[in-house]
């Protein structure tokens, strides 16, 4: 009998238009051209949103999370409006998680205010940087000074759970500079920090013509130590690979991806997974605007039990602390006996680790995490060289 558990239920709203498409960046998101078709994409994410809906009936969603794209390019009354269907649709937890991505190059006066009226209580701000010059390099709509703005109108909109992303391994950047960086935006007094090493790729401008003068991987490796060192002493603390809260602030969404949970899908280019009568769903929808708004009807695969070790391995090993066994057994049906032996092998190895009732990684197993996960793959190709972290987004 499959020891499959529907697990903790999130809702991931995707907004797929920019002001303008940063080099680095392979997130579906689209240079807006011309009007924000707002009516007609509101409308495909309600249907979208009744038509996914009944899978999930009777669950509570604990958290929902509108990400890009810019959501905030979208008026306040336009979140409501996605919002208000969402509740119509599904059962939301009484003390839901709701976060909207903004980037600091679209917040008008007052919006937070709004927005938060609207029902968002946690806000993602895009700073990347503090410097000008990188933030040139990178493409980016705003200065230090509208970052600092932002982080402003948030306090003052009583919006004080808020993240800061940040790039670190940027080009021309030193040690000294990341931290500066940090150091910027701690002084936001954010709640959590995204800490993101710069990636080139494939498919993107920084890929085709990679910026001169890129750190080494030392410098990234410094750069990311002496930056967890000086996070740790302002009290936030690394609970994933790229991720840092202060006590209590943990992103639940994003929690509940790396612990395998489930999660609706709706938008552009939207990904979901969920539990269902006995079976572990993939849903993906078209990533094409467009086409999405003529057709918001998600394709879905089942995600076969030989692939579920390494889809559940893929998240639940880029938490600082792991997993217990029994997540395991639950999130993916399977008994603990299909891994044990690839587990063993990792322990003896020194890249895993137990931890009371959980299983983690070392910290030499975070540095070559791509290359410690293929051995939960179905057929591990064999390898020599071992793999740079990623900090997959
Ligand atoms: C969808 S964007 C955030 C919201 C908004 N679009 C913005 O950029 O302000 C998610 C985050 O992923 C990070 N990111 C995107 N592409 C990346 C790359 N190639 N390497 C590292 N981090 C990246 C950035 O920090 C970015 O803020
Ligand atoms: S990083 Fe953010 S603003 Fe830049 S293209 Fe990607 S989604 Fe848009």
């Amino acid at each position: 009998m499959s020891r499959l558990v529907a697990p903790r239920l999130s809702l991931y709203l995707h907004f797929p238009w920019c002001v303008r498409k940063c080099p680095y960046c392979d997130f579906n998101s689209y240079t807006l051209n011309g009007q924000l078709q707002e009516a007609g994409y509101l409308e495909a994410l309600e249907r979208d949103l009744e038509t996914q809906a009944p899978e999930v009936a009777g669950r509570e969603v604990i958290s929902v999370f509108m990400g890009g794209g810019t959501p905030s390019l979208f008026p306040p009354s336009a979140i409501d409006r996605v919002l208000a269907a969402a509740r119509r649709h599904l059962t939301f937890a009484s003390d839901v998680e709701v976060t909207m991505e903004a980037n600091p190059g679209t917040i008008e006066r007052g919006r937070f205010t709004e927005y938060r009226a609207a029902g968002v209580n946690r806000v993602s701000l895009g700073a990347q940087s503090f410097e000008a010059r990188t933030l040139q390099v990178l493409g980016r709509i705003h200065s230090p000074d509208e970052t600092r703005r932002a982080a402003e109108e948030l306090h003052a909109a009583g919006l004080i759970n808020f993240n800061l992303d940040l790039m670190y391994a940027l080009p021309g950047q030193d040690v000294a500079a990341a931290l500066a960086d940090v150091e910027s935006a701690i002084a936001l007094k954010p709640t959590h920090l995204s800490h993101y090493q710069l990636t080139l790729e494939p498919g993107t401008v920084f890929a085709a013509q990679p910026p001169a003068d890129l750190p080494t991987d030392d410098t990234a490796a410094e750069i990311l130590a002496v930056c967890g060192a000086r996070l740790a002493e302002a009290g936030f603390g690394q609970y994933e690979v790229s991720a840092y809260a202060q006590p209590g602030r943990q992103c639940r969404h994003n929690l509940n991806y790396w612990t395998f949970g489930d999660y609706l899908g709706v938008g552009a280019g939207a990904h979901g997974k969920i539990t269902h009568a006995g079976a572990i769903i993939r849903t993906t929808q078209s990533r094409d605007p467009r086409r999405y708004m003529a057709a918001p009807t998600a394709t879905r695969t089942p995600v076969p039990e030989a692939q579920r070790p390494f889809e559940f391995m893929l998240n639940a090993l880029r938490l600082i602390d792991g997993f217990e066994i029994a997540t395991f057994e639950q999130r993916t049906g399977l008994p603990w006996e299909t891994v044990v032996r690839e587990v063993e092998t990792l322990l003896t190895r020194k890249l895993l680790e137990v931890q009371g009732p959980r299983l983690r990684t070392t910290m030499v197993g975070m540095r070559f995490l791509n290359n410690l996960l293929l051995s939960f793959l179905e057929e591990t190709p064999q390898t020599t060289g071992a793999f740079g972290l990623s900090t997959a987004i």
